[in-house]
């Protein structure tokens, strides 16, 4: 699997540690974010991993700031985008199995690292249920 990962200053240590995670587990991972922690702007990255996802050129997107919330507005301004802002296991599970987010957003500055990578893990092993939650993401986009 081909997984983009983008963060602002605030989820620099915590991208290279999922970075890490990710390959081990067998994934490609391609990176949209910044890598120092001098201060950016949210919004450059999350459109440049939006925009990938929406393309195709990686299937599933992880996205880190301190709150999240930044990262999780910015990505669903995009049309092809469901981004599901992840704070415990459940969240991260359902997030998936509910509102088949293709991006998950983490708050970096509010989870530990242990917790954020087993939230990713959860997200990534749960399958959409489909059903009437297809009907209802279908009813997500303005027409
Ligand atoms: C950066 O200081 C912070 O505003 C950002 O990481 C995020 O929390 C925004 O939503």
């Amino acid at each position: 699997m081909k997984i983009g990962i983008c963060n602002d200053h605030a989820g620099v240590e915590y991208k290279f540690k999922l970075i890490k995670m990710l390959r081990e587990r067998g994934c490609e991972v391609v990176n949209y974010g910044t890598d120092t922690e001098a201060s950016v702007d949210y919004p450059d990255f999350a459109h440049a991993l939006a925009t990938a996802v929406e393309k195709g050129e990686v299937e599933l997107g992880i996205a880190l700031c301190g709150t999240g919330n930044g990262m999780a507005i910015t990505l669903n301004k995009h049309q092809g985008i469901r981004a599901g802002l992840a704070w415990s296991t459940e969240v991260g599970r359902l997030v998936k199995a509910h509102n088949n987010a293709n991006v998950l957003v983490l708050p970096a500055r509010f989870i530990p690292y242990r917790l954020a990578s087993v939230i990713v893990r959860t997200w990534l092993d749960t399958p959409f249920e489909g059903g009437r939650h297809q009907r209802r993401i279908e009813k997500m986009s303005v027409k």
